[in-house]
């Protein structure tokens, strides 16, 4: 990547490394959209502990926030042993999003051949280059992504009606995020879009975060039920989907937040495009096809109960099942890649499949 993009104009950051620091300030996610609150993570546990409790959450950005755990753990100790037992236990924090081992080994492997004595400030020199490209490719996933907008806006008058699931945002990642950068840097450039926000059970990061960010920016949106998207398909009220990606395959299958097949469906089911938004550290060269992707099972209680704010203003968590209820909570799930229209990366759109990943990804993808 050759030039860094310019910054997000966003008024907020999921994270910041404030000069000189050795510390990082991020958004604690769980408060939103009712307080904007920053939590201070200045050790490797403290960065576990948001990643695995999602204070902080998708891909990208726990990719980054990792890295940074790592370099707090290389400050206290940078023997060898520590930077494999900071490694593992980051890495052991949430399975599926690869963003977080890619961090993680490319900052292992950028300190490990050095003297102890310099491994620290490697250490935070990668994590804030893994940060300065991660906005930079969402930018470029902009730009490819905004051409398909245009492309929709040719054809219809009134707003370009994108749909998405989950949090894609600039809270997933450093800046602009990976599904709603097209819709930024759109509305940004004037073209008018209406945003489709899947409210996206159990943890509502549609509702909570999606939507926030919306807001913020002062972009139309309208809030759904989850169950509500085959609908607005079927009754032509969405253009087109965008949705992130927390693991690609090499063959191309997609796998992002629970909810997200199911949209696939409905979208070829309607012919509404499906494009899935996926910087190249999402991307698992090493892992053939969806199902070997190792999918996340998250606390019962997230789907046994619901958390708000009151008519007081007091945040409350109420149970909306019967006591003694069993959940599954499976996190992600696998869009296989014959349901998606494209794949939109920095270096521009591609086909889910092997062949053309390899293509756009020559020097990464290797020998077939
Ligand atoms: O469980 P989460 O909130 O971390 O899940 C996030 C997602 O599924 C996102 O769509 C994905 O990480 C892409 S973020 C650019």
């Amino acid at each position: 990547m050759s030039s860094p993009r310019p910054a997000d104009p966003a008024p907020y950051r999921a994270l910041v490394r404030p000069p000189g620091a050795r510390h990082i300030e991020a958004l604690d996610q769980r408060l939103l959209p009712h307080a904007a609150v920053n939590v201070r993570i200045a050790d490797a546990d403290a960065a576990a502990l948001a990643i695995r409790r999602m204070w902080v959450r998708g891909a990208p950005l726990i990719g980054a926030v990792g890295a940074y755990g790592l370099a707090m753990a290389l400050d206290r100790d940078a023997s060898d042993a520590t930077l494999a037992r900071a490694h593992a236990a980051l890495d052991a924090t949430r399975p599926t999003a690869v963003n977080l081992r890619w961090a993680l080994d490319r900052v292992r492997g950028a300190v490990a051949p050095l003297p102890v004595a310099e491994r620290a400030d490697a250490a935070w020199r990668e994590a804030d280059a893994i940060v300065v490209e991660d906005v930079a490719i969402n930018h470029a996933i902009g730009e490819h992504g905004l051409a398909l907008l245009r492309q929709v806006a040719s054809r219809r008058a009134g707003p370009v009606r994108v749909m998405t699931h989950c949090n894609a945002g600039a809270l997933a990642t450093c800046g602009y995020g990976t599904a709603t950068a097209p819709i930024f840097l759109a509305h940004r450039q004037g073209l008018a879009v209406h945003v489709w926000v899947s409210e996206t059970r159990p943890r509502l990061q549609g509702a909570n975060l999606t939507a926030w960010e919306m807001a913020e920016r002062g972009i139309p949106y309208t809030l759904h039920a989850d169950v509500a998207s085959a609908a607005l398909m079927a009754a032509g009220e969405v253009d087109l989907v965008f949705v992130g990606a927390d693991r690609v395959a090499r063959n191309g299958d997609v796998c992002n937040k629970i909810g997200t097949y199911e949209k696939a469906l409905a979208a070829r089911d309607n012919d509404v495009p499906f494009y899935v938004a996926v910087p190249s550290p999402t991307i698992d060269w090493s892992t053939s096809s969806g199902g070997a992707i190792p999918i996340e099972a998250r606390d019962a209680d997230e789907v046994l109960q619901i958390v708000g704010r009151d008519e007081y203003g007091q945040t409350q968590k109420v149970s909306i099942a019967p006591h003694g209820a069993r959940a599954a909570n499976p996190a992600f799930d696998v869009t296989p890649a014959r349901l998606v229209t494209g794949l939109v990366t920095e270096r521009g759109v591609t086909r889910a499949s092997a062949d053309w990943l390899a293509a756009m990804f020559p020097e990464r993808a290797g020998p077939p």
